[in-house]
């Protein structure tokens, strides 16, 4: 049993493999949170509630003329608005006859032995327990009902929060968000990832002073420049040691993450749907349920958080029959084409890339309608046959012939003005009337709030998915919300539309990946705009960024790293100069950093020198080799990226430690500078372990202890080994445990 009720002290108990979750019910019946951090060894900790007098803070009216008493300093589970608690909250809500003030307090319980299914919306599943906590308002019977599913293993408790109308009368939400994190100490960091198009998920960590700290968006998916996961830290947290938990939203629209010190000195975590835009009518026997949030806590440092939430993601997160599959090295056309390209042309790069070993060639976009720029056709999934003639089972029996599997590209939420599908519903996307239309790379945004709308591009895109055998679809988005109204709902819903928009992905992703369970969904905006738990319910991986430059790539993969698996991460090989930034690297670099993720290429191979080719077929040899331990291994970022950026190192440990694989990558090679040592992670300490190059060179023999210990020094530019580590250099190292 992983969850316990305590019927004396009134005190649930979550216990997970490291950590344990607390919260009690109070002496007024507040759902209090008590703890969530390393384990109680059974005893309760109420004894931490600050119950002084603080004047300025109010007493809850069950209190009577009671001062010490208030809701103001206490940690709460699911804090309101209006009703005493004057810090971030999670609800605010109007009542019918105007009233502001909820009071929630505890109605009941029970411990359930599954993960519910949050209905319409992406959710953990697998084995655990699950605790159902229902509050109600000391004044009407408007319900919240609280889920705490247990993640045993990953010392991860999945969170949200039902709110039911049982009012009699219909009721007004203007903020609904899914957790609350009350620690009652200071000295904490936020570490956020902040970023831009071709720049995601930089990492940036900021003490938490008082006054609240939030990161958010408002642009209708969660977007490339800032990413609905936040981990609170200790000062002192590194990657090995210190507490850390992690928030992070299964939720691809609006959000908030919020990090308020108060001014008892406490901290205060909240994350949900952003409450700027968002209003809901919930009419009397109606219910809202809020995303899903999952927290992890690790006491053992940034990396052990990482990692749980890696594994939590791969197996608990992902779904469908290529979640733990292994995933085909693809060919995509896109920086090798761009829009020129045809059926022969694309059989040609087909030919190179099976001779190879590549296994999938991905069509992306400009195969449709009139699409032969960015400034048309969205809407029209029907394939240009000037293109692609004899259409797409013609294209797919020969791509097939050569061995290899086809996929297609899509950008299904969006309509051009140059389009047939525009021509005849000119009022299918979101626009006010009478009102302008602002345009991203072109394009307007489709109503997906719409069951119309959404039957519409869903036939289409059942027509072509069923005309061939297709292994994979990457599912693109590239501008974000404006000119939010619908038709479809009245002026005082309109609040409702960014929230029934993500449904609405939801609801035609749900529909499309069930009709076709054997393809593998690509999720991608303008490359990582939509890197969210949410979407990775309904992918399994997630083009990380337009940025292919393997050295930008190092940050964005980095950044990427803390919160989400190596299986989700799509990653290329592309050209060089790089299309993005101009930059030179090797062949062997660009090798080395996208084999860190699902890998493939992204160029035309037929115009790589003999060299190069045989590189291909030697990387694509390493990639199914290392695949296990990159997927399924132990990943440890070496070196903070954010503290220095001359080099980059990380590895992948097999959880049994009997293999490893170190990747360098010098990004500025100083004079006379001695590299930094770095201490590997994940090794059996007596153990030996030979180091060998990807080349085949030998390094060295060292036991498991040293290299952890001591530390392993890659060697100066200067130096005999590594040979040529100058700017840009990269090397991967296999560690082999040999007795
Ligand atoms: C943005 C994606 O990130 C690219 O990989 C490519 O698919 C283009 N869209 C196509 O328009």
């Amino acid at each position: 049993m992983s969850i316990r009720f305590d019927e004396n002290k009134k005190t649930f108990t979550l216990e997970t493999a490291h950590a344990a979750y607390q919260m009690m019910v109070d002496r007024d019946g507040f759902l209090l949170h008590l703890h969530f951090g390393d384990k109680l060894g059974g005893g309760s900790c109420a004894g931490l509630l600050d119950t002084g007098y603080m004047d300025f803070s109010p007493a809850p009216d069950i209190e009577g003329t009671y001062r010490n008493y208030t809701l103001d300093l206490l940690p709460q589970e699911y804090p309101v608005f209006g009703a005493g608690d004057y810090r971030s909250h999670c609800m605010n809500v109007t009542l019918a006859d105007g009233a502001r003030n909820p009071e929630l307090v505890y109605a009941s319980h029970r411990i359930l032995s599954e993960k519910p299914v949050l209905e319409g919306l992406p959710g953990l599943h697998g084995a655990c327990e699950t605790l159902e906590i229902t509050l109600r308002d000391r004044w009407t019977d408007l319900e919240v009902v609280l889920l705490y599913s247990v993640f045993a293993e990953y010392d991860a408790i999945a969170r949200s929060a039902r709110i039911v109308n049982r009012t009699g009368a219909p009721i007004r939400l203007h903020a609904a968000l899914s957790v609350c994190l009350d620690v009652q100490e200071s000295g904490f960091d936020l570490i956020h990832f902040w970023g831009r198009h071709v720049m995601e998920r930089q990492v940036e960590r900021t003490p938490i002073t008082h006054g609240k700290i939030s990161v958010d968006s408002v642009r209708g998916t969660s977007s490339h420049q800032h990413n609905p996961f936040v981990i609170l830290c200790d000062h002192m947290a590194t990657e090995d040691a210190g507490r850390c938990w992690g928030v992070s939203l299964l939720y691809s629209g609006n959000f908030v993450a919020c990090a308020e010190e108060d001014q008892s000195c406490s901290c205060r975590v909240t994350m949900g749907i952003n409450p700027t835009g968002f209003e809901w009518r919930l009419e009397n026997g109606e219910s809202f349920q809020t995303p899903e949030a999952a927290l992890v806590y690790s006491g053992e440092g940034i990396g052990a958080l990482s990692r749980r939430y890696h594994k939590l993601y791969r197996r608990n997160l992902c779904r469908g029959e290529w979640a733990l599959k292994q995933r085909p090295v693809l060919i995509n056309n896109w920086e090798a084409t761009y829009f020129e390209f045809d059926d022969d042309k694309l059989v040609r790069i087909a030919e190179q890339a099976s001779e190879l070993g590549v296994e999938m060639l991905v069509v992306d976009d400009g195969w449709f309608g009139n699409r032969f720029d960015d400034n048309r056709a969205l809407g029209d999934w029907i394939v240009n046959t000037e293109k692609v003639r004899g259409g797409m089972g013609k294209l797919c029996e020969r791509i097939n012939a050569l061995g290899m599997k086809l996929g297609l590209w899509f950008e299904p939420e969006m309509i051009s003005e140059d389009s047939e599908l525009y021509r005849a519903h000119p009022d299918w996307c979101l626009h006010a009337p009478g009102r302008g239309k602002s345009r991203g790379r072109n394009q307007l945004v489709l109503d997906m709030s719409r069951k119309d709308v959404r039957d519409c591009i869903h036939d289409m895109m059942y027509t072509v998915l069923s005309s061939a055998n297709f292994a994979y679809v990457k599912w693109d988005m590239n501008r974000h919300l404006t000119d939010v109204w619908s038709a479809e709902l009245p002026a005082d819903r309109q609040g409702e539309l960014y929230h029934r928009f993500v449904l609405g992905v939801y609801e035609l992703l749900e529909r499309l990946e069930g009709e076709f369970p054997q393809i593998l969904f690509e999720g991608c905006s303008g490359g990582g705009g939509r890197f969210d738990a949410g979407m990775l319910y309904y992918h399994p991986q997630i083009w990380c960024s337009d940025d292919t430059d393997p050295i930008e790539r190092l940050e964005i993969q980095y950044g990427t790293s803390f919160g989400y698996p190596i299986s989700t991460v799509g990653a290329h090989v592309s050209a060089s100069p790089n299309h993005q930034t101009g930059r030179t690297t090797s062949f062997h670099t660009r090798g080395v950093v996208a084999m860190s993720g699902t890998f493939g290429y992204e160029l035309d191979l037929r115009k790589l020198s003999e060299d190069e080719k045989e590189q291909v077929r030697a990387q694509v040899k390493q990639y199914h080799r290392q695949y296990s331990l990159i997927n399924d291994g132990d990943y440890y970022r070496l070196l903070d990226l954010t503290a220095q950026k001359d080099i980059s190192a990380w590895e992948f440990a097999a959880e049994d430690g009997s293999r490893a694989l170190l990747n360098i990558v010098y990004i500025h090679v100083r004079g006379n500078c001695p590299p930094p040592v770095l201490h590997l992670r994940g090794l059996t300490p007596d153990a030996s372990y030979r180091l060998t190059e990807d080349n085949g060179r030998e390094i060295g023999v060292w036991t498991g202890a040293a290299l952890m210990n001591a530390g392993f020094r890659p060697a100066r530019s200067n130096a005999c080994y590594p040979a040529g580590a100058t700017d840009y250099a990269a090397f991967q190292i296999e560690l082999e445990r040999i007795d």
